[in-house]
């Protein structure tokens, strides 16, 4: 983002706070405690989330032609690479023998040797060696990983899971978002890992607690509420997709200052909701991402939490200060969130209660939740 926008978002960011209050919706939304326990709904979910764009990471990751990574996206194990080329490629990380994962973590290879009974596949997937070959009159011929769409833009891998599902459009997907998203350069920022957390909570339920700030002052009341204000957000749409910036407390100390000398990033956090799992956090020295997962029944779900900073980490003292930052934030949703998440999924589970409401003040949920009833109807229909 320009500086000209960026000032604007102070200004109205720095009005909101100052007449403590948020962006609202016309009225409250009523939902079913049953969109987050219904097995069938939660069955045309997973498939609608399988079938979408999915991003996977940062552009960092793969630096370099031979680069790679692996990646779990819900059940499918993927293995990303970067070809002589400089073209990002992605394979389903199964070996085309026996089926064992051909790689783990990441690096750099020229080849990728099975650990079971060493087939070994290049960079593009094909199968160049294997022992043993008499074994194989007809199986090896012509063998490989089964190639993924995959693509790289705005700064972020992206993959397909469907390997007949055609060529990746991102830009379509993301739409007006698209530009945003990579002028903030986050794919080129160092990428320092990446944490999992499996939680017993619906992952619609898992996403909502990143599309509000109304918790902020009760469920972080001692981590992210000395930082950043609460029930005080700006909401923007981009087609599914949605931004909310969460203003800091200091932003009132700018009511005094000139506008030429506010330095906007120091004074809000960004939250994009990248329609249909995916959330990004925004500051001047992090890009995180969150990968939030249908897992293995309406009641579960599996995050992966990516974190990349604009320190740097080549120096030990760099890399302590980028790791405290990821573990403060990701702690913060491992112990204060997801847990709580947990016991609204068990209330919900038990049938208490049919209903729950969204505040006119949770703008983020009213949108994701109802772009998610717009695409799955759309789906029943065909
Ligand atoms: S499963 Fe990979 S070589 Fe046998
Ligand atoms: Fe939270």
């Amino acid at each position: 983002m320009d500086r000209n926008e960026l000032i604007d978002i102070t200004r109205r960011a720095l009005k909101i706070s100052m007449d403590k209050t948020t962006d609202m919706m016309p009225s409250e939304r009523i939902v079913p405690a049953a969109i987050y326990t219904s097995q069938e709904l939660f069955e045309r979910e997973r498939e609608y989330v399988r079938r979408a764009p999915q991003l996977v990471g940062y552009r960092s990751e793969l630096p370099e032609p031979g680069s790679y990574t692996t990646k779990q996206v819900m059940d499918v194990a993927v293995l990303l690479t970067r070809d002589d080329d400089g073209a990002v490629r992605a394979f389903q990380n199964v070996c085309a023998h026996r089926q064992a994962k051909v790689a783990e973590g990441c690096g750099v290879a020229e080849r990728f040797t099975c650990p079971y009974h060493a087939w070994s596949y290049n960079k593009v997937g094909a199968l160049v060696s294997a022992p043993g070959r008499d074994g194989f009159p007809t199986a090896m011929k012509g063998a490989g990983l089964t190639e993924l769409p995959a693509a790289e833009h705005a700064g972020f891998l992206w993959v397909g899971l469907d390997p007949d599902g055609g060529p990746l459009d991102i830009a379509s997907h993301l739409g007006d978002l698209g530009p945003e998203l990579a002028s903030w350069g986050i794919g080129d920022w160092n990428s320092v890992g990446e944490k999992v957390l499996d939680a017993p909570a619906n992952w619609k339920l898992a996403l909502d607690t990143f599309g509000e700030n109304y918790h902020f002052a009760s469920v972080h009341q001692n981590t992210f509420a000395l930082l950043a204000r609460s029930n005080c957000a700006l909401f923007d749409t981009y087609g599914p997709h949605h931004r909310l910036i969460f203003p800091l407390q200091n932003i009132t100390e700018l009511a005094d200052k000139p506008e030429s000398e506010w330095e906007p990033l120091h004074n809000f956090v960004v939250i994009y909701a990248i329609f249909p799992n995916i959330v990004m956090s925004v500051t001047f020295i992090n890009g995180e991402i969150f990968r939030v997962y249908p897992g293995e029944k309406a009641g579960h779900s599996i995050t992966v939490h990516q974190n990349a900073t604009t320190l740097d980490v080549s120096d030990e003292a760099g890399r302590k200060g980028a790791d405290d930052i990821f573990e403060y934030a990701h702690s913060s949703v491992r112990d204060e969130d997801y847990p709580l998440a947990a016991k609204v999924q068990a209330n919900m589970e038990s049938g208490a209660r049919p209903n729950l409401t969204f505040g006119r003040n949770e703008p983020g949920l009213h949108h994701r939740h109802a772009c998610m009833d717009e695409v799955l109807g759309a789906v029943a229909a065909h």
